[in-house]
């Protein structure tokens, strides 16, 4: 469950990041830290700011105000160079992040294998093989994404993002559209990633039972603030009104969706 309080390593540091498109300001002031081999989930009601957010710690849009450092990287002002360096060390799992259709799961799998290795056509499939394995569609190998569900894509998807081995993988709610029996199987693969692999994750959903199986620590945003950033006991303990208010309303949906199958939240 809970990590245990060891010395870790802090691998993302946001120190007073600012950002808005036009004049409207997304992000106040973010600060919080994330830490090595740990799932931190990023939380918060729709539009607070969680994409923009996590597009900034993977150099998706530059840093213009505060600081960025993921790993050994200070993300503002990245220069070319070691931006690919940078990419080449991060996984990345977003909504949209769709499979190209002509493709085979295989070979989808291995694109960032041949586009940025030396290594042997053999031995990519082979890692591919592994990659898939890990996400237990050894069987879908040769299926086309149309072919897949839901669950296979995003599992495909994760495959994908992992074929470089990142030590950090990003995800943005990877558990739209699915219900929670597949929901629950993909995060099982997620805590897969860091107890198996050591990964450190980070993760934007709604899904408070996912939030409950895999959170060692949680941002919660509003409007663009961090409200709160620590260990998920103290969110769930919280008494800042917009942090009780968002559990209270995401279980009471749930409850809602669980008593009838027409409930949708989207
Ligand atoms: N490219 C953009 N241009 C202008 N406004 C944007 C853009 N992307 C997001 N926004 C706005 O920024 C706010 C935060 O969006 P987003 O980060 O996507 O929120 P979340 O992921 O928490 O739902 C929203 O009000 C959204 O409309
Ligand atoms: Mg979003």
């Amino acid at each position: 469950m809970n990590a245990e309080k060891q010395n870790k390593e802090a691998v993302i540091r946001v120190e007073n990041l600012s950002a808005h498109f036009g004049k409207r300001i997304i992000l106040r002031e973010v600060s919080f830290q994330a830490f090595s081999n740990e799932i931190t989930v990023i939380l918060g009601r729709s539009g607070c700011g969680k994409t923009t957010l996590l597009k900034h710690l993977i150099g998706l849009y530059p840093v213009r105000q505060g600081r960025v450092e993921v790993m050994n990287f200070s993300l503002a002002g990245i220069e070319e160079d070691d931006y690919h360096q940078f990419a080449l060390r991060i996984g990345v799992l977003f909504q949209n992040g769709a499979l190209l259709n002509s493709l085979t799961v295989a070979e989808n799998v291995a694109i960032p294998l041949e586009q940025n290795t030396h290594l042997p056509a053999s031995i990519i499939d082979y890692l591919v093989r592994l990659k898939l394995h890990l996400v237990e569609l050894e069987n879908a190998a040769d299926l086309y994404p149309t072919q897949l569900s839901g669950g296979m894509r995003k599992r495909a998807a994760l495959a994908r993002a992992i074929a470089l081995d990142p030590p950090i993988l990003f995800a943005d709610e990877p558990s739209a559209g699915l219900d929670p029996v597949t929901l629950s199987a993909l995060d099982e693969l997620f805590l897969r990633l860091k107890h198996g692999l050591g990964m450190t994750i980070l993760l934007v959903t709604h899904e408070v039972p996912s939030i409950l199986r895999l959170a060692d620590r949680v941002v919660f945003l509003d409007e663009g603030r961090v409200l709160y950033a620590g260990p998920l006991t103290g969110a769930l303990e919280s008494d800042i009104e917009p942090i009780k208010e968002f559990f209270r309303r995401e279980l009471s949906l749930r409850s809602l969706k669980g008593s009838s199958s027409l409930q949708s939240r989207k």
